[in-house]
Order: structure tokens, then sequence, then C-alpha cells
């Protein structure tokens, strides 16, 4: 396994609608495999193909706690096919906007259908943070960024901050 580079706010690999995945194959598992390890190399719960550079249809989740076993799910061409009426607003974060956070309002469980790491189709229902993760997962295979749920303004101070974090970061 290899640990790939995370693409970072505005790549514009990010903004893209990636492409479904057409058979689960061994190509398929070893990216699979590389997002895990990237994913746990930088402490996330989630990472999407199009972070690593790969316009696909792929997602790794594992919300386990770390006194708890790894619980690793891996999804490919996943769908939503339905949601609660009802929502919550969770704090959220991602690899590609390093050490920023902001409250996201979304459904509170969703019903998603997706391939699994051995091409079997499989339906599963999120909830709690579960469907948080994995609502946020999903928006990366469309182009669409947490703070693309925030208003101008809120979107504005999380870019902000990024940048300064960034300069800060060259500074020193
Ligand atoms: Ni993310």
């Amino acid at each position: 396994m290899t640990k790939l580079k995370v693409y970072e706010y505005p790549h514009p690999v990010l903004k893209q609608k990636a492409d479904k995945v057409s058979e689960v194959d061994d190509e398929m598992r070893a990216l699979l495999d590389d997002m895990l390890e990237t994913m746990y190399a930088e402490n996330g719960c989630g990472l999407a193909a199009p972070q690593v550079g790969v316009s696909k249809r792929a997602v790794v989740i594992d919300i386990a706690r770390e006194d708890e076993e790894p619980a690793p799910l891996y999804m490919v061409n996943p769908e939503i096919v339905w949601h609660s009426e009802e929502t919550e607003v969770c704090e959220e974060g991602c690899l590609s906007l390093p050490a920023m956070r902001a409250e996201v309002e979304r459904p509170a469980a969703v019903r998603i259908r997706y391939l699994d790491y051995n091409g079997k189709a499989c339906e599963l229902l999120a909830e709690d943070f579960l469907a948080v993760a994995a609502q946020h997962e999903l928006d990366h295979l469309d182009g669409i960024l947490y703070i693309d749920h925030l208003s101008r303004l809120k979107r504005q101070m999380v870019v902000k901050k990024l940048e300064k974090s960034r300069r800060e970061k060259n500074d020193g």
C-alpha cells in the first residue's frame, strides 16, 4: 500500500464530477487500499478518490474511534436512494481544507446503495456521524465541498483562514 498525495482546495480536480467505475477489479481495489492508508495516515475518517487526484466514484470511510478496532467501509459508485426529512447540524472538516472546520446542516439519515470492496451490491442505512461522513464523501464525487453548503460569508471566512494558515506555514 502506498500513501498518496492529498489534493487541497482549490485544486480543480476537487470541483469535477467523478466518473462511474465500470468494474471493481484489482486495480480499483489497489486504489481503495491506498486511499485507506492515506486516510489513516492523515487521521481522517473519510476520503474520496478525487481528493487523491483520481476522478472516479469511490470513497473510503472509517468512523471507528482510536480505542476501537478499525472498521473500514469501501463504497464504489455510491448513490443516496433515500434521505430523512429531519436534518442535523454537525461540525465538519476535510483533508482537502486542512485544519478548518465549520458546521453543516444535512439530512440526519441516508440510505446508500453502492458496490463494496468485492464489487458486491450493498445497501446501508447511515445514521448519526456515519450519515455525516457518507454525505460529505459522496459530495466529493460531484465536485462539492462542505464549504459549498455554507453561506457565502461563512465560506469566505473559512477560505481566508485557510489561506492565512498556509501563509504562516510558508513563513515559519
Ligand atoms: Ni472532504
